[in-house]
């Protein structure tokens, strides 16, 4: 059984081909990142214009890439939300259209559970799992109960994990997105350089928060003055639009890559700490830790180095940032109960999984 899954919520026009829940045939990513990297962030509206230009060759290049027709499928699968609605439309669309075509079953995906099936589609996953999904729009812990039903625990206030990366990276002028930058470059800091206090949360503390070490760091900044270091980091941008860790280096002196590291250290920190104490909640035989942050060296290993009495799984890193294969892999439990949206599907921009 094969699936064809689309994916547009954000700033990816990604297609896939799973068969039989795992099996990722093909998996085509066009990244509009450095389209966006100019603006210092993702535009809704070039995203959205982007999106309509790359999804037919996107599509097409995923149903060859797997030597697979319209007529091998037993369903199309989409992202229906959250996400941009502007870009979730062009994918939504465009899965409607085949659906109707070439007569055959439309799924819903939600993109979060997306981020769940990257991993459990992949592996030994035991439940009750908790699964901590980070990336650029969601920082959520939820508990994964047999037959993939889910139990939100808690979540972010304000800023995902990811966007205080893209935030952090874009003040001190490290472009965007600032997540892989700031991991390339944390090893070369002090993570106990600077002191940054930890979220005290009221009400339910397993939600998160990462605006107040977000403000932290710019308070750090604005005591000093980067002027120069920055500007020549913005110099360095022009030229190479992917600088290596030597080039970022050479730009970056101790202090700043010490404030880096005690950021990245703070965030793994409030991360892990949640998902130890709702695993002791739940009694969890599994933690998914998936999401573009998922990426994060050292967040992976800081899971590893923290002896949970339960595995850790994270996905491949192809797996870990938006692609359709997630959403292709969560299709298969709805085809296996019918579970078929109409011709009506809407996007939504808010969608909540629990
Ligand atoms: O899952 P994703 O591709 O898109 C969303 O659904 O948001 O995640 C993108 C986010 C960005 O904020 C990016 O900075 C972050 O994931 N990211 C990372 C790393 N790679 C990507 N954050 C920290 N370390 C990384 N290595
Ligand atoms: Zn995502």
């Amino acid at each position: 059984m094969r699936i064809l899954a689309i994916e547009s919520s954000c700033d990816e026009t990604a297609a896939a081909v799973v068969e039989d829940s795992s099996r990722i045939l093909s998996s085509v990513v066009a990244s509009q990142i450095a389209m966006h990297a100019r603006y210092g962030g993702v535009v809704p509206e070039l995203a959205s214009r982007e999106h309509l230009r790359a999804i037919v060759p996107t599509v097409r290049l995923a149903l060859e890439q797997a030597g697979t027709t319209y007529q091998d499928l037993a369903a199309v699968a989409v992202t229906e939300g959250p996400g941009l609605i502007g870009s979730l439309l062009v994918g939504i669309t465009f899965a409607k259209s085949i659906a109707a075509v070439h007569k055959l079953p439309l799924i819903a995906v939600n993109h979060i559970e997306g981020h769940i099936h990257a991993v459990a589609s992949q592996n030994a996953v035991e439940f009750p799992a908790l699964a901590l999904v980070v990336s650029g729009g969601h920082t959520h812990l939820y508990e994964v109960l047999e037959g993939f039903r889910y139990r939100l625990l808690g979540k972010t206030r304000d800023d995902a994990a990811g966007e205080a990366f893209d935030k952090v990276g874009k003040l001190l002028g490290f472009g965007y997105p600032g997540g892989p930058v700031i991991d390339q470059l944390a090893p070369h800091g002090n993570p106990l350089g600077v002191k940054f206090t930890l979220a005290n949360m009221k009400g339910n503390t397993l939600d998160f928060s990462f605006s107040g070490l977000k403000t932290a760091v710019l308070r750090w900044f604005e005591a000093r003055d980067l002027s120069e270091e920055v500007a020549a980091r913005r110099s360095l941008l022009a030229v190479h639009p992917r600088p290596t860790v030597e080039q970022w280096l050479q730009v970056t002196p101790q202090a700043t890559l010490d404030v880096l590291a005690s950021f990245q250290y703070t965030v793994i920190e409030e991360l892990l700490r949640r998902a130890r104490r709702s695993g002791e909640d739940i009694v969890a035989r599994s933690l998914i830790i998936s999401g573009g942050v998922a990426c994060n060296t050292g967040l992976r290993r800081s899971a590893e180095r923290a002896s949970l009495p339960y595995p850790v799984f994270f996905p491949t890193l192809g797996l870990s940032t938006d692609n359709a294969a997630m959403i292709g892999a969560a299709a298969f439990p709805k085809l296996a109960r019918g579970e078929f949206a109409g011709l009506d599907l809407r996007a939504k921009a808010n969608l909540a999984l629990a």
